[in-house]
């Protein structure tokens, strides 16, 4: 089954098989140090290196503060390594791409602005007013269920719709690689389970590479090809799993045992780390 989203340009070629897919994403030897306003220095990363194949949905699972919003913001183009590399396609990512697309934790709508109209804000900061856009939109609108709600404004609209506004908008641009922040991390457990449903589909349907950051391990492992667990200061990663349950999966996924198994392998490796920072 294929996405009904009109395209701004020719669709891509058909997706390449999974195994043995080119690495889309590369980073190798990524550090990052932060100066503070104290003038202390902060060490966020520290020899991160990892490899994402096209159409691979990666989770990224950590403590608070170990350095995943930092490492997202680099693959985004909005932060910059201090050293080592973070690249997309062959090329070091040094600002934000076209074919990287990013969803952050609060829908960040503009008030003023219509859904339709926050949803076309990429393309119309290019100048494009094209009927195509404003058929992409509205199509992109359908498939997350929010068909009728094109002229209403975010204030109308409850948070996890706020937030589909916001996958919509990460989504006009046709990106080949899509950028999650903890999006569903503010929302209530059935909107968020609801929306973890869309994004599976959203993801087989339309193939896209996914990193995306959860504090939530159900979350991660259910949604995810490989979990990365990473651990603090300074954050590196810790481990990576894969998650050896087969597509497609639902909700009724999360009461297999394999499922269980694997939660509580990363919470065990969670654990050995904040066992580690108590005893010290
Ligand atoms: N602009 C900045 N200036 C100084 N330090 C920063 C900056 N951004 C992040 N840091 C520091 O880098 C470290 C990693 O922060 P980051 O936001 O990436 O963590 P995180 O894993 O996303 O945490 P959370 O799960 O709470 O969102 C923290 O110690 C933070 O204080
Ligand atoms: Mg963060």
């Amino acid at each position: 089954m294929t996405l009904r989203v009109a395209r701004l340009s020719e669709p891509p070629a058909p997706a390449p098989p999974r195994d043995g897919a080119g690495k889309l994403i590369e980073i190798r030897a990524l550090e990052k140090r932060f100066r503070t306003r104290s003038g202390d220095v902060v060490q966020a990363l520290s020899n991160v290196d990892l490899s994402i194949a096209e159409n691979e949905f990666i989770s990224v699972v950590g403590p608070s503060g170990c350095g995943k919003t930092t490492l997202l913001r680099i693959l985004a183009g909005l932060e910059q390594a201090s050293s080592g590399a973070a690249m997309v396609a062959g090329e070091t990512i040094s600002a934000p791409r076209p074919d990287v697309g990013v969803v952050f934790q609060q829908a960040t709508l503009l008030p003023w602005n219509t859904v339709l109209d926050n949803v076309l804000l990429p393309v119309q900061l290019r100048g494009d007013k094209s009927p195509e856009s404003r058929e992409r939109a509205l199509s992109l609108l359908a498939f997350m269920g929010l068909g009728e709600f094109a002229k209403k404004y975010p204030f109308e609209l409850s948070g996890g719709m706020q937030q589909r506004v916001s996958i919509c908008r990460a989504l006009m641009r046709d990106p080949k690689i899509l950028l999650m922040d903890e999006p569903f991390g503010a929302l209530d457990a059935m909107t968020r389970e609801m929306l973890n449903m869309e994004l599976m589909r959203l993801w087989s349907e339309e193939r896209k590479t996914v990193v995306f950051i959860t504090h939530s391990i159900p979350e991660a492992v259910l949604l995810g090809d490989r979990v990365v667990v990473m651990s603090p200061r300074p954050g590196r990663i810790s481990e990576v799993l894969t998650v050896d349950i087969p597509r497609p999966r639902s909700l009724k996924t999360m009461a297999l045992p394999r499922f269980g198994e694997i939660c509580d392998e990363i919470r065990s490796r969670f654990g050995a780390e904040l066992y580690t920072e108590i005893a010290l």
